[in-house]
């Protein structure tokens, strides 16, 4: 169990792409047990907010403190066309920072095809997947990892409703089990449904906590 208190705190971030700041002056905690969504129009900065928080890309001004390890899934992943990757392959690299023995991993990899709904296209190249099911696979590697922290970028895109329902009930079980679980969607109901939302306007960041049932626990 991960614990208490924040998982990752990030505080006054600008960035800008070519000399144009898009991130003004951000400022977000991500929680053990909680579930953020990251809201906003098109270009709004979700993306460039995740990226900042996972470390993959540094603020120009500002600070990201993270209390824990990190899993990112990144927007629209493409399948490298190179490199012959199955479903079980892609899985597996989830588990390789993890200390554990080969036969468990093998459990931990065939348990989360199966919690993403990939259970029978394990031999399946990635590049012969759908979008959707691409998506999920790289979810699924994300959750191997077992990481502290969990950072999404709208994988629910694209991804039909029952499907989508599905991604979201995984999240909200990650945040029970003690995982900071933050999320990029445009999806208005799973915003609603999250323990706190960040809404993203134009590069600018304001924090809500929802009226969910498990926000007054929070
Ligand atoms: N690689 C890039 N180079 C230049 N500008 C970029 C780049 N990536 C994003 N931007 C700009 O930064 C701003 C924020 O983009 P970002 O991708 O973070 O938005 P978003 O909220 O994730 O949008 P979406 O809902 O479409 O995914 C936008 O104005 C966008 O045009
Ligand atoms: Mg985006």
């Amino acid at each position: 169990m991960s614990p208490p208190g924040p998982a990752i705190s990030a505080h006054g971030l600008c960035f800008g792409y070519a000399g144009r700041e898009v991130l003004h002056d951000v400022s977000v905690e991500l929680t053990y047990g909680t579930l953020t969504a990251f809201a906003g129009p098109n270009g709004s900065g979700k993306s460039t907010l995740v990226e900042l928080l996972a470390g993959v890309r540094a603020p120009l001004r500002g600070e990201v403190h993270r209390l824990g390890s990190v899993a990112l899934v990144v927007q629209r992943p493409a399948a490298p066309e190179t490199l012959p990757l199955t479903v079980r392959d892609t899985v597996s690299m989830g588990t390789w920072g993890r200390r554990i023995g080969r036969r468990e991993a093998r459990g931990v990899v065939s348990e989360m095809i199966e919690a993403v709904g990939l259970d029978g296209l394990e031999s399946r190249s990635l590049t012969e997947l759908s979008g959707g099911q691409r998506q999920r696979a790289l979810l699924a590697q994300a959750l191997a990892s077992r990481a502290d922290i969990v950072l999404m970028d709208e994988p629910d895109a694209g991804l039909d409703s029952a499907s989508r329902e599905h991604i979201h009930d995984l999240l909200v079980e990650q945040a029970a089990r003690g995982v900071a679980v933050g999320c990029a969607s445009h999806d208005e109901r799973f915003v609603a449904s999250a323990d706190r939302v960040v809404r993203l306007e134009a590069g600018h960041a304001t924090t809500h906590r929802t009226t969910g049932a498990r926000a007054a626990t929070l």
